[in-house]
This record gives C-alpha cells, structure tokens and sequence, in this order.
C-alpha cells in the first residue's frame, strides 16, 4: 500500500491506485462542464496540467487558474486536434465532450450523434495518429445500458439503449472498446452513474433546476412524473474515478478496453431527490410535477462493485454532503452573479 492522501478529500485512495500527476499534461474535452471543471481542479491539486478543450467557454465557466489552458474549439475538429497533439504533446486524454442532454437529444438527434460519435471517432483517430497518448479515458454513461427493468447495471449487462442520447453513448462506449482492441490504444471507458455538484449550468438538470428555483423563491419543477429513479454520485467522486481509471489503463494491459461503472449507491426519485434540496436548503417550497418527459429509463440503478475490486475506487462523499456543498456552490454563484 502506498501513501495515504489527505489533502483534497480523497482519503481512502493511495498514490499507486490515483497515481502521481505531477508534470502530467492532461487534455480534457468538455473542460468547461460539470465534470471537466471536477476533473481540472483534482489533476491541478496533484500538480498535474490541463490543455481543457470546449467548445462554449463563457465567462460564467472559465476556470483560469495557473495551469490551464482554455481552448475554444469543436471535438469535430481533428485538424485542429491534430495541431494539438502535436504542438501540446499531452500524455493522458480524458475524453469527456458531449451533448448530454436528453431533451435536446430527442428533439435534434443529428446535432447529439454528431458531436458524440463523429466528435468521439475524431477524438480518437487524432490519438491514433499521434500514437504519443499513454492513457485514455473515454466517458459513456450508465444510460448506454438502456432498460434493465430496474435491475442493477453489471458491466456484463447488454448495452441495449432505445433512445438518441443513450444510444450515442453506446456508440462513444464501443468506440472506446474498438480503438484499444483493434488500435491497442491504452483506453478504459467509464459508465458513472448521473452526477451532481457544483459548476452544473445545465439548468434543465433535477438538481441545479431545483436549488435555481428555491433561491429565486420558486416552486421547483419536476419534467418526469417524478418517479424516475437514478443513482447519483457527487462530481467530485466521479472526477476521482477518472484519474484513478486513467491510472490503471496506463500500467495495466488488462484494463485496456475495459469499461467500468462507477456509482455510490445514492438511488433516489426524482421526487425525493427535489425533497432532499429543499430539506438541505430549509425550504417550505413544493415541486410542481409536469409530468412531460418521455424517452427516459424510468430505474436506473448502477452496481460499482467492479470499480471497488479491480481498481481500488470507491465513492467518498455521502448524499446529505454532497447535496450541502452543491447548495453552497450555487449560493455563491447566484451571491457573486448577482453583485
Ligand atoms: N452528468 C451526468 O449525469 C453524466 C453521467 C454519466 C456520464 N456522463 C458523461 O460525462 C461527460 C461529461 O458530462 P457533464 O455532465 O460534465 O456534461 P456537460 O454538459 O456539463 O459538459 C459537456 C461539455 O462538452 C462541451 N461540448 C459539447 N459539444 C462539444 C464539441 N462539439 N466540442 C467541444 N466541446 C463540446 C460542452 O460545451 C460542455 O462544456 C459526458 O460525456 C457525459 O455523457 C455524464
């Protein structure tokens, strides 16, 4: 066993299982996101730097901080990809642009396959060409599984999805598996379960829509009936999962085209979840269910057991702090959006 670490809140994971990220060049895709902002600041806390690509930089998620690079550019884009690779030299690619929204899925499903499976292809011929790339992670997402009626996802599960953002995820999903199995690129594919924390501007999503509307004093919305069961895990533990995943494909042959789920058990309602904010912010207020969302999996449940055995990783931060640091967040945005 290695070192314990103690500093950024990943206290059970050592120093061989997370690695050492110093003087690692780290290219993020979907740097500007929810979880490419996690990802930057646990690669910048272990001394490692970031070349964060993205297509929607704003002032409202820019990160500069000492060893970032902001790039503005599409995934689609491979000249500019192969300028990158060339120019930057990075050594780890964690692979995380994507139109992630299932509404807007459904309503354009081009625009969502185009960017997640033309943008992942393109991603990936790039670190094929530049054969410079030691470890690679590609993110497709517990919803590339499909319906399992309610049964937890195993990574033995059939990818089985039926609807236009989950089935590009499955497409991203096997595109990892091709380009490690048939290109011996050194890629692993991450499934997390839905993620939640501070820095989500997806204001569409349960839990930014949710504490939004409480701190405007509003009644929170709920799109589905309010009985969709997810299983949420909080940003930072996916993040986490990332580097620790990007470790392994790196020293080990095995984990090369393997995909891996990562999750904390957290299984919630839709409607539970919307109680849960509302406790954590003292709030009187009652969600109001529209009732309008189609094409979503009505439970989702994720089994990380693989994760815990094989790599060492397992989810730190609980619901009710998760939930309270997520608030604090967005009080902070909305105090310094609003002076
Ligand atoms: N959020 C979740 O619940 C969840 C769960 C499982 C898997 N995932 C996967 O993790 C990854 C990150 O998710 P997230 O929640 O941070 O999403 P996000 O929507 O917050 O971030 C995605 C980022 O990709 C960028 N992007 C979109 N199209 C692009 C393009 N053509 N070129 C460059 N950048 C582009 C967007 O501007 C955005 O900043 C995605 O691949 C997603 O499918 C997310």
């Amino acid at each position: 066993m290695g070192d314990r670490l103690g500093t950024v809140g990943d206290m059970d994971l050592t120093e061989s299982t997370i690695g050492r990220w110093s003087g690692r060049r780290v290219l993020v895709t979907g740097a500007a996101g929810l979880l490419g902002r996690a990802v930057t600041e646990v690669v910048l806390q272990r001394g490692g730097s970031v070349l964060g690509l993205d297509i929607a930089w704003t002032d409202a998620n820019r990160i500069d901080a000492p060893g970032v690079v902001e790039i503005a550019g599409d995934i689609r884009d491979r000249d500019l990809l192969d300028r990158l690779h060339r120019d930057e030299r990075p050594d780890t690619l964690i692979h995380l642009a994507a139109q992630t929204l299932v509404g807007p899925a459904v309503e354009d499903p081009i625009e969502t396959f185009s960017t997640n499976v033309e943008g992942s292809w393109t991603v990936l011929e790039a670190c094929r060409a530049a054969g410079t790339v030691e470890r690679i992670v590609v993110a497709s997402s517990d919803k590339a599984y499909g319906d399992a009626g309610g049964r937890p996802y195993r990574e033995t599960t059939p990818l089985r999805p039926a609807h236009p953002y989950d089935a590009s995820k499955a497409m991203t999903d096997l595109l990892g598996r091709t380009y490690a199995q048939t290109y011996g690129l050194p890629i692993a594919i991450s499934r997390c379960a839905n993620l939640y924390g501070g820095g989500d501007l997806n204001w569409s999503r349960i839990v930014p829509g949710t504490i939004r509307s409480v701190l405007e004093g509003e009644a929170p919305v709920i799109r589905s009936d309010g009985t969709f069961v997810r299983d949420y895990l909080y940003v930072r533990d996916a993040a986490t999962a990332m580097l620790v995943l990007a470790q392994a494909v790196g020293r080990r042959p095995a984990v090369r085209g393997e995909a891996y789920n990562f999750a904390a058990g957290q299984r919630l309602s839709a409607l539970e979840m919307a109680e849960r904010i509302l406790a954590v912010m003292g709030s009187a207020l009652r969600p109001r269910i529209l009732a309008i969302s189609r094409n979503e999996v009505p439970v989702q449940r994720v089994d990380a057991s693989r994760a815990r055995h094989e790599l060492g990783w397992r989810a730190q931060v609980r619901l009710r702090t998760g939930l309270a640091r997520t608030v604090d967040w967005y009080r902070t945005y909305f105090g310094a959006a609003a002076s």
